[in-house]
C-alpha cells in the first residue's frame, strides 16, 4: 500500500484548498436525498480516516467503512470503533448485509491500476447493494491528470515540515510524487519520498460498464458544477442497483 508517512499529511492537504469538506460533504448529501428515500445505511469504500463518514454520520447515516490502509483505519478505528471500519479490498469484499448507498469517496477508485480492478470494485458494490440502492462514485478524469502531470507542483507548510506533491505518467499509469521534508531533532530536514499510482478512463466506458453490471438511471455531477464531458475535473457517477 502506497499511503505511509504522507496519511499524517494528507487530510490536511486535501481539504487544504478553496472547496471545503462541507462542500463535499454536501453534495452527497444531496445525492442521497435526490436520488434515494429508503433507509440510510452506508457502506464506505476507501474510508481513510474517517473523515467522510464522521459527517455523513451527524445526519443519521448508519456508515461503515472499509479501506486497505492499516494505518488509516487505526486513525478511522479511534474515531468510530472497531466494529465499523474493516480492513479489505474494495475489488473483493462481500458483505453479510446489504447497504441502502455504496459511496467511493475522492476518486479512491482511481487507486485501483487496472481497468479488471475497476470492474471488480463496481461488481463488488453491485453485490453489496439493495435492489434499487445507490453506488457514488467520483473520478478524476484523464484529461485531469494529464493537466497535473504537465503543469502542477505544490507545496504545502503544514507544522514544521514541507510537502511537495507533483504527478508523473509511467505508461499509463498517473504517479503522484509526493516528497515530504520532515524537520528531525537537529532543526535540518529529512526527506521521503511515497510513489501513489492512479488510473482513470473515459466516462463513456465507465458508464457502459456501470449498465453491463445492471446500474439504471445513471447520473452524471461536474463537482464544480459545470457542463460533465471528457474535459471536466472531477466527475462523480450516482446509479442504481436494478
Ligand atoms: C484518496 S484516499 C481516500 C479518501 C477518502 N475516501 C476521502 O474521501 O477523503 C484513497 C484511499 O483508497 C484506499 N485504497 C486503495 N486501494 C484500495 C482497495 N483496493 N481497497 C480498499 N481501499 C483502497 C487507500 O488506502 C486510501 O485510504
Amino acid at each position: 500500500m502506497s499511503y505511509k508517512k504522507f496519511t499524517e499529511y494528507y487530510d490536511e492537504i486535501v481539504r487544504w484548498g478553496e472547496y471545503s469538506l462541507d462542500d463535499e460533504v454536501a453534495m452527497i448529501w444531496e445525492f442521497i436525498e435526490e436520488f434515494w428515500n429508503g433507509e440510510n445505511s452506508i457502506l464506505e469504500y476507501a474510508c481513510w480516516s474517517w473523515v467522510i463518514a464522521w459527517e455523513l454520520q451527524k445526519k443519521w447515516y448508519e456508515v461503515y467503512g472499509i479501506d486497505m490502509s492499516i494505518s488509516m483505519l487505526e486513525k478511522a478505528r479511534k474515531n468510530m470503533g472497531e466494529k465499523n471500519c474493516k480492513i479489505w479490498d474494495m475489488t473483493t469484499y462481500q458483505s453479510e448485509r446489504k447497504y441502502d448507498c455504496v459511496l467511493c469517496n475522492y476518486n479512491s477508485i482511481c487507486h485501483l491500476t487496472s481497468w479488471e480492478e475497476w470492474q471488480a470494485c463496481m461488481r463488488s458494490a453491485h453485490n453489496n447493494l439493495k435492489p434499487g440502492g445507490l453506488f457514488i462514485f467520483d473520478i478524476n478524469t484523464v484529461w485531469e491528470f494529464e493537466n497535473i502531470t504537465r503543469d502542477f507542483a505544490q507545496f504545502y507548510n503544514i507544522w514544521e515540515d514541507t510537502v511537495c506533491l507533483e504527478m508523473q505518467k509511467n505508461k499509463w499509469l498517473f504517479e503522484w510524487i509526493v516528497k515530504m521534508f520532515i524537520k528531525n531533532e537537529s532543526g535540518s530536514y529529512d526527506c521521503k519520498i511515497e510513489k501513489i499510482p492512479e488510473l482513470s478512463f473515459e466516462i463513456n466506458a465507465i458508464q457502459w460498464e456501470l449498465e453491463k453490471i445492471w446500474f439504471r438511471n445513471l447520473h452524471l455531477e461536474d463537482f464544480h458544477k459545470g457542463k460533465v464531458d471528457e474535459e471536466s475535473e472531477r466527475v462523480y457517477f450516482i446509479a442504481e442497483k436494478i
